[in-house]
């Protein structure tokens, strides 16, 4: 069989981080583009150099050029510039609007049938202006949320009460943005809601600090964003694909018409699997979580509009 192809924009912290699982968990060979010269190409040398000590036998290369992702499986983009603290994702906007585009004409040219699962915040619309700039079928294109928002759900559940991360569910849907919408009805311990484990307190204690959990990080690094869990996230949903495991993970998928959305990206929970976002899967909501959910919504969609893409 032939091996997958990988490529990551962006050879950041997130970057730089997402080839070093991809690798770890061999999912295939790993191409890390950035435009600064000898930083792609230094990184996945040093990776390369990991390989026979840890035992992975995936192929890193580090390049500057277009050329060398082509026919690439899952293309991950991480390029753009992070927060700083005191800043929202949606600050980043129009710089990152401008990367994503020239990434993702540079990307489509020579994989016209890769995934793309994007990281660039803000992410919502990120993913929206790369499926604008794509012309890829929707189920093709994806962002980084849930996955990673709901691992912050999970590690603070865990945390809390001192159990396994492995026993810990937890799922949140909406725009990856302090307006996220953490569900704790659907927050498990081995199947056991925690609203069973926990005091009503400590489980909004724990839903408020989820939804600001980036911008804790944010505070705490001072000179950029979370890369170790967006990374690890990130990878899990590119294995996913790559091993056509149907995985239900929340992530930014195209709506159309669930969840009363239509013709836009917003976190919900997806089947990931060698098509991409096979399935959206509809839950029920309760009124609150509804209407926190549609005003997530009207967020992402307020700064589409702004955007003026596609239209
Ligand atoms: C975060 C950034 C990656 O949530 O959006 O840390």
């Amino acid at each position: 069989m032939a091996r997958k192809k990988l490529t990551v924009v962006g050879a950041g912290h997130v970057g730089a981080h997402t080839a070093l699982w991809l690798a770890l968990k061999e999912l295939g060979d790993v191409v890390l583009l950035d435009i600064i010269e000898g930083v792609p190409q230094g990184k996945a040398l040093d990776l390369a150099e990991a390989a026979p000590i840890e035992e992975f036998d995936s192929r890193i290369k580090g390049t500057n050029d277009y050329r060398d992702t082509e026919n690439s499986d899952v293309v991950i983009i991480t390029a753009g510039i992070p927060r700083k603290p005191g800043m929202s994702r949606s600050d980043l906007i129009n710089t990152n609007v401008g990367i994503l585009k020239s990434v993702v004409e540079g990307i489509v040219k020579y994989s016209p049938n890769a995934h793309l699962l994007i990281v660039t915040n803000p992410l919502d619309v990120m993913v929206y202006a790369a499926w604008k700039f794509s012309n890829l079928p929707p189920n093709k294109i994806m962002g980084l949320s849930g996955a990673l928002d709901g691992g912050r759900m999970r590690a603070f559940i865990a945390m809390e009460l001192g159990v396994s991360v492995e026993d810990v569910h937890a799922m949140v849907i909406g725009g990856h943005a302090d307006e996220m919408v953490p569900l704790k009805r659907y927050a498990t311990v081995s199947g056991i809601p925690v609203t069973q484990l926990l005091s009503p307190e400590k489980v909004d204690a724990i839903m408020n600090r989820t939804k600001k959990a980036g911008g804790e990080i944010v505070g705490l690094l001072k000179t950029g964003s979370a890369y170790y869990a967006p990374s690890a996230a990130v990878a899990e949903m590119a294995e996913a694909i790559i091993k056509d495991k149907k995985r239900v993970i929340p992530c930014a998928a195209y709506c159309d018409g669930q969840y009363g959305v239509r013709g836009m990206f917003i976190g919900v929970p997806a089947v990931l699997g060698a098509n991409g976002v096979e399935k959206i899967i509809e839950i029920e909501l309760e009124d609150n979580e509804r209407k926190e959910f549609n005003s997530s919504v009207a967020a992402v969609k307020g700064l589409i509009d702004e955007l003026k893409i596609g239209k």
